[in-house]
């Protein structure tokens, strides 16, 4: 496989890579910033912005798969900002697969596109796109997922990967956050209900993308659809919260306030970095307070199914690497 994997610098995107490069494909990157880790394990940088529908095509020149990774992720921002990178930019990479004659599209979408703010229990890939989105991420990532499965065709194969909550070494997004406030004893459980949330090991999730391109690629019938992706191994969310505070050596949070001040906490929050355009994100917001305090879980039967999808690290062997990782810095 000759690869391009946009974001091959992040979280996922770097596990994507690793894996791709340890069975011997030649991979490239593209993203803004340089990443030098990459040119260790010889991958081929390439830098520009998704929104440079130029610079996305060379890119992928000569590339027979490109995994789509690369997002502005987060609770934060204006609109235009998702739209940009998000939908600009997921529509620049279609544009590069067709230009460049990509045989395979393997796009990281998230489950966050069907939340509609209420509780989903073993939801499949029937659930709905919600009429209204609690937040600017969830909405653009909702609008790329459906412009990547509408370019499915006889000449690119496509399918969208939702992985939800993705943890582990190298995790820049929601262990950072957990500890952070953990450390700083402002963490609160929201509500008392044990309300279960299913989650995914950062390996797992990257091993799907491998095993989608290849089954997309053996075998186009199951092109141009859009499939859930954790460890099957939902949780109350207090005690996977909790877990990951063990791993890093931090005590367990207790403390709680309940959703419906959690929501006002957030409203509030939201109209204060709004009104007075304070520097970073705001500590919560509607949509955090939404997910905190819902069940939501997913079946993952469609990509078992469909390519052999088998979470191989369990939760605890990741949180074993987990706390590796917070002692030594490596995984
Ligand atoms: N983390 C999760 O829990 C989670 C859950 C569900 C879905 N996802 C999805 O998984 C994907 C990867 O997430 P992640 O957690 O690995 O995020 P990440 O670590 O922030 O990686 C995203 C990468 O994309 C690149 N990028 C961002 N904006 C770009 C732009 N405008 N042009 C070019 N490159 C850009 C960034 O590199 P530069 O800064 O160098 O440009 C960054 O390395 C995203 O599509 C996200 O929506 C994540």
């Amino acid at each position: 496989m000759k690869a391009l994997v946009t974001g091959g610098g992040g979280f996922l995107g770097g596990v994507i890579v690793r894996m791709l490069r340890e069975r011997g494909d030649q991979v490239r990157s593209f993203s803004r910033g340089e990443h030098p880790a990459l040119e260790d394990i010889g991958v081929e940088q390439f830098r520009g912005d998704l929104t440079d529908r130029d610079a996305v095509t060379s890119a992928a020149d000569g590339c027979d798969t490109v995994f789509h990774v690369a997002a502005k992720a987060g609770i934060w921002g204006s609109y235009r900002d998702f739209h940009s990178a998000n939908v600009t930019g997921t529509g620049n990479v279609i544009t590069a697969c067709r230009a460049n004659g990509v045989a395979t599209l393997i796009h990281t979408s998230s489950p966050s596109v069907v939340f509609d703010g209420r509780d989903v229990e073993g939801g499949d890939e029937s659930l709905p796109y919600p009429s209204i989105y609690k937040a600017h991420y969830s909405k653009t990532k909702a609008l790329a997922e459906q412009m990547v499965l509408a370019a499915a065709s006889p000449e690119l194969a496509v399918a969208a990967l939702r992985p939800h909550l993705i943890w582990g070494p190298g995790d820049n997004h929601l262990v950072p956050r957990i500890v952070a406030k953990g450390r700083a004893g402002s963490l609160r459980r929201i509500g008392t209900r044990a309300n279960l949330v299913d989650t995914v090991y950062v390996d797992n999730a990257a091993r799907a993308h491998l095993q989608a391109a290849d089954r997309l690629t053996a075998d186009r019938a199951i092109s141009g659809k859009a499939y859930f992706i954790s460890n099957g191994q939902p949780l109350p969310l207090w005690e996977m919260v909790n877990r990951i505070l063990a791993a890093a050596g931090v005590p367990p949070v207790t403390r709680s306030i309940s959703p419906k001040l959690a929501l006002a906490a957030g409203c509030l929050c939201e109209g204060l970095w709004g009104v007075l355009r304070l520097a970073g994100e705001p500590p919560l917001t509607r949509f955090v307070a939404h997910e905190l305090s819902s069940v939501h879980w997913f079946n993952i039967e469609a990509a078992r199914r469909d390519f052999g999808y088998q979470p191989e690290i369990s939760i605890d062997e990741g949180m074993i690497r987990l706390r590796k990782w917070f002692i030594t810095g490596t995984s």
